[in-house]
């Protein structure tokens, strides 16, 4: 008798029943609708950068494109597959969102998405180290640390 000749026949029929089961299990939701972790199919949705995939909340219904917000950004399209989340800026107190990395303005800032907020005194190109700064009354601190007086009417 042959063990080998019989082995063979009995392992791919193992494969088929798992291939089986795992085709099943990965098809519960109709054509173009995604499976979401928490069980529920969505109609896909592809999102372009600084937008996030709002999860449908009713079975079969639709994903949607939501912008970041103002303290959030996302640089990379996301899509019903790869719902990411967009990312907090985490700006200091002496700072305000922007949308750019401070980087861009400044190479040696730190890579915040933050300016330094001349508005509440503090000016400077590095998110990171902004400079407390006080100007004489009548005039209006600019980010570059210089204070400059304005002719009225102001703005
Ligand atoms: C600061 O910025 C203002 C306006 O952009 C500019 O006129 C001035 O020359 C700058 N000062 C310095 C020291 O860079």
């Amino acid at each position: 008798m042959d063990t080998k000749r019989m082995s063979a026949p009995a392992s791919l029929w193992l494969m088929s029943v798992v291939c089986f089961v795992l085709s099943q299990s990965r098809s519960t939701c109709p054509e173009n609708q995604v499976l979401h972790s928490n069980g529920r199919c969505c109609q896909y949705v592809r999102c372009h950068p600084q937008h996030y995939v709002r999860i449908c909340n009713t079975e079969g219904g639709v994903d949607v494109c939501v912008p970041c917000g103002p303290n959030a950004y996302l640089d990379d399209p996301t899509d019903s597959y790869f719902a990411f989340d967009c990312l907090e800026k985490n700006c200091g107190e002496d700072t305000v969102p922007i949308d750019s990395p401070a980087t861009e303005f400044d190479g040696s800032a730190c890579f915040k998405r933050c300016r330094c907020n001349p508005a509440k005194n503090y000016c400077g190109t590095d998110p990171c180290r902004c400079r407390y700064t006080l100007c004489s009354q009548g005039e209006t601190l600019l980010q570059n640390c210089t204070c400059v007086r304005l002719q009225p009417p102001y703005q």
